[in-house]
């Protein structure tokens, strides 16, 4: 094993297909408890390893051992596995426990195997390659231009951002799309608005929001008026056979508000591939699709768009998956276009996959309802910015408090959203948001300054020589720095887990999990003050590796970790 270094001759290992060892570290702990157990018990090492699971409070490794469905009393198991135990280089102590049997590892090495392999991983720590050589399409965010964008919306775009980044890092080659609704009787609507309420000038300032106020206008006046709407109706007509003069003013509108997206998921951290929408869907394919429900017998032309749709992005792209993130209101159209495509024979259509979500509730901005992503943003922003002036000195130490308190407050937003289960229906609360005490965005931005500032108040012990000549048996010794390494050797699991439930919150409760760990060594594990040199620099070592994996995580959750704030 490469990354082991600073251990001679340790005990060897079997190789067991589908772990690695090399990329995390844990998987030689689990093989050797395989061993142990299997050998015992008359098991390959196969056979036993995927019953080697996390274990509780405090315990390492746990086997349920029924799990293994063998003659004889779990008792009897029980006792003749640890009468042949013999602690080895990986596992220091066994415990038997009703039907489990509980593993310790040896804390020397764990320490230095975990914390080396992070070192020499980085920023790859934690990513795999099982997506190696598979693309995954991957549509969110979607809001409709000349629309107000919603709180669903927000979700869609933190969530999918969420996935994209995930998949990527498990070696997928992904392709993330903006499926914007620019297309429907709302711009023949918007032109007839646009030649009364239009101004070049405010729509090159910020397109989305005057195409929304003309929108709003002439809705209005359309209540008042009914040829408003058959003037409309003809705009839009005239658009759908293509006349270029309708088309016009439509791809500026366009162009423009897509200019004012790019900017604002900019701030997000959330970028895409393509820019797509309603409009790109050609009609040919619509028909297609439309044939084929007709002669179903299924009235269902709202489905045509979608279908057709889904059909071109295979031709494509030839995606292996493709994600929807759309909200669980949409759940019926989403299911029944999928199984319109399955009826339809396309092989793919079983790769076709929805990633819903539950509403939330009690969205407000100080301006009111929520209109636009810029002004969510912009709320978060101040509401952070005046908590940081609250603090005179800390605030003058800042470089950039308008940049800071923009990431801090969008770090809130983002956090509050991935914390629960996707499908939970929540309650928008910048109290708890915005706040710097519990389980919060700001938290985590906090947490990951502290351990960045370490460093920078220990110059002297910089730069660290390389793992093999630190002497991390000195971490030994405390209990809450075996904490924060067994946790930090979990992470690459933790990754692996969310590509199974495409759930954030597993993510974000790995986090908080790790942050507070962290947390609780501070006033053990302490730096400054060391007088052992040798010590001080093995402590230092322990948590430029909790940031190495807290950066991971955030950055995974689109986050962009602070170094100073
Ligand atoms: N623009 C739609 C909305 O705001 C969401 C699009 C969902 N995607 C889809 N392929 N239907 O509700």
């Amino acid at each position: 094993m490469s990354t082991t270094t600073g251990a001679t001759n340790r005990t060897t290992l079997p190789v067991v297909p589908d772990t690695d060892p090399s990329q995390f570290v844990l998987d030689s702990y689990k093989i050797a408890i395989a061993k142990i157990v299997g050998d015992a018990l008359g098991l390959s090492v196969e056979q036993v390893y995927p019953g080697v699971a996390w274990g509780k409070k405090g315990v390492d490794f746990t086997v349920a051992l029924p799990r293994f469905r063998l003659p004889g009393k779990v008792d009897e198991l029980a006792k003749k596995v640890i009468a042949s135990f013999e602690p080895n280089d990986y596992i220091a102590s066994i415990e038997h426990d009703k039907a489990f049997l509980h593993f310790m590892c040896n804390t020397d090495n764990l320490n230095r195997d975990v914390l080396t392999q992070i070192h020499t991983l980085g920023a790859d720590y934690g990513k795999n390659e099982t997506g190696k050589g598979k693309k995954l399409v991957i549509e969110y965010s979607s809001p409709n231009i000349a629309k107000s964008f919603h709180v669903g919306h927000l979700r869609s775009t933190i969530i999918g951002a969420f996935l994209a980044n995930l998949y990527k890092a498990c070696g997928w080659e992904v392709v993330g799309l903006n499926y914007l609704g620019d297309w429907g009787t709302q711009f023949g609507l918007i032109a007839v608005g646009f030649e009364k309420y239009g101004s070049q000038e405010a729509l090159e300032k910020d397109a989305i929001k005057h195409l929304f106020d003309v929108y709003v206008k002439i809705n209005q006046d359309a209540e008042k008026d009914p040829q408003v709407r058959v003037d409309a109706a003809a705009w839009f007509r005239r658009m759908e056979n293509f006349e270029p003069e309708a088309l016009e003013n439509w791809k500026v509108w366009r162009e423009l508000s897509v200019k004012k997206y790019e900017e604002e998921y900019d701030r997000l951290n959330v970028h895409f591939d393509v820019y797509t929408g309603e409009s790109a869907v050609k009609q040919e394919s619509m028909d297609k699709a439309l044939e084929r429900l007709n002669e179903m017998g299924w009235n269902v032309d709202y489905l045509t768009r979608d279908i057709g749709g889904a059909i071109e992005r295979y031709e494509k792209y030839k995606f292996d998956k493709m994600i929807y993130v759309v909200s669980a209101q949409q759940d019926l159209h989403l299911a029944q276009f999928f199984k319109v495509l399955e009826l339809m024979e396309f092989p793919w259509a079983k790769d076709l996959l929805h990633i819903n979500y539950g509403l939330v509730q009690g969205m407000s901005t100080r301006k009111g309802t929520v209109v636009f992503l810029n002004q969510i943003i912009e709320d978060a922003t101040q509401i952070m910015h005046e908590q940081m002036q609250a603090n005179e000195d800390k605030y003058k130490a800042v470089e950039d408090p308008e940049f800071t308190s923009r990431e801090i407050g969008i770090s809130g937003i983002k956090v509050q959203d991935m914390a629960a289960k996707r499908i939970n229906n929540y309650t928008f609360s910048k109290e708890r948001m915005f706040s710097f005490e519990g389980d919060t965005g700001p938290y985590l931005q906090y947490a990951h300054v502290r351990l960045a500032s370490v460093g920078r108040k220990n110059p002297n012990l910089l730069p660290l020589p390389p793992p093999s000549e630190i002497a991390t048996d000195h971490l030994s010794q405390y209990a809450q720095a075996r904490d924060i390494v067994f946790l930090l050797g979990q992470y690459p699991d933790v990754v692996l887990t969310a590509l199974k439930t495409h759930e954030p919150s597993g993510v974000v409760t790995y986090l908080f999990r790790l942050t507070h760990a962290v947390s609780s060594a501070w006033e053990t594990v302490i730096v400054k003050g060391e007088p052992d040199v040798e010590k001080a620099k093995a402590k230092l070592f322990l948590f430029e590796q909790a940031k190495v994996v807290l950066n991971a995580g955030m950055q995974l959750l689109s986050l962009r970790p602070l170094d100073r704030m």
